[in-house]
């Protein structure tokens, strides 16, 4: 059986990337912290300042990402005094002055965004997810991300006559048009670049939890089994779990260390570990292998009364809700 590998760093990703050499990953999946979010639990970042703050890791995440890799960075804006601040377009401005290609815009919807009433706006139920290369070129696994074609397919399908057996060319004479008749017998499509998946409801012992769906798309679509995922912003270790259940080799950096327990936790309960070979870095910055035990936790319950998380819970509230 092949075996794959998860690293998780405890410290600050510009110094761990460090030890990395250049072009070592396919791809970076990440949610760095927010500005002016979660200032009781880590660094609040003033949203002028932060694309200058951002700036900071830019380099050494070009270092370390391959020539056809990806840097997929989910991101939420903010509103002050009423309007919305644009940190976040600033921050994706100044990375592509700094040679970034912003190839698209996902959106993550949530379903389930918290509902309530506010004066001049709807509620706020999505995130940006940016994609970014360093080339024109860059590895895609459309095929991976393929759903299936749905009842659609079967009401409109069904005995194409007429008017809907011929194909329609743009009105406009793009050059572009549409035939029904080559959608008959597939099974399956292309999704769009909107992602729909509920925020995570249980405390994962983390603030800003997202789903881990969320990186599973990315890493479905950006690369292929065997390659190497990094999140440096690691959180509660969503992305390594993501890599593991896809049998991907994973860089989780965090450098909160109640939030490496959370990550080392979360993982145990996977359960990934007979294709899984764990090593754990701290400050000394000698990495190790670790041993992660397999009967530390049954159930999911097991999980939310977990040590690390009876430390998170007495500063937050039981049920976390993203960002
Ligand atoms: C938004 S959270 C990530 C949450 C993660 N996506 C999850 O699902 O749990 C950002 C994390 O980055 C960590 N962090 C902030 N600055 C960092 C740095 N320079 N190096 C490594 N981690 C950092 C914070 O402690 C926080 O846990």
């Amino acid at each position: 059986m092949s075996q794959f590998r998860t690293e998780i760093h405890f410290g600050d990703c510009i110094n761990v990337l460090q030890k990395f050499p250049n072009e070592h990953f396919n791809l970076i999946v990440t949610s760095p912290p927010y500005a002016d979010a979660r200032k009781k639990h880590y660094d609040g970042i003033e949203p002028d300042k932060y694309a200058q703050f951002f700036l900071k890791f830019h380099a050494e995440f070009w270092r370390v990402l391959k020539k056809d890799g990806s840097f997929v960075l989910n991101i939420k804006d903010k509103v002050i005094n009423g309007v919305r601040h644009r940190y976040v377009w600033e921050t994706i401005n100044a990375l592509s002055n700094n040679g970034w290609r912003c190839v698209d815009d996902y959106l993550w919807i949530k379903p389930n965004a918290m509902p309530g009433y506010w004066s001049t706006r709807l509620r706020d139920e999505w995130e940006y997810c940016f994609h970014l290369t360093k080339n024109q070129k860059f590895a895609m696994y459309q095929d991976a991300v393929r759903r299936p074609m749905g009842e659609w397919a079967e009401k409109r399908l069904n005995g194409l006559n007429g008017k809907s057996a011929e194909r329609h060319n743009s009105e406009n004479d793009s050059g572009f048009g549409r035939d029904l008749r080559n959608w008959v017998g597939k099974e399956t499509v292309l999704p769009g670049n909107t992602i729909n998946i509920g925020l995570v409801g249980k405390n994962m012992g983390h603030p800003a939890v997202f789903p881990t769906g969320l990186p599973e798309f990315f890493i479905k679509l950006f690369t292929k089994e065997g390659d190497y995922i990094l999140d440096p912003f690691a959180g509660s270790g969503s992305t390594g779990i993501a890599a593991e259940r896809l049998n991907r080799n994973v860089v989780l950096i965090e450098k909160k260390n109640s939030y490496v327990s959370v990550i080392k936790d979360r993982l145990c309960k996977l359960r990934a570990i007979s294709r899984v070979r764990y090593f754990y870095s701290d400050l000394t910055e000698n990495v190790t292998e670790w041993t992660p035990s397999e009967t530390l936790f049954d159930s999911e319950e097991d999980i939310i009364n977990s040590p690390s998380n009876q430390l998170q819970s007495k500063k937050t509230p039981r049920v976390v809700l993203k960002k």
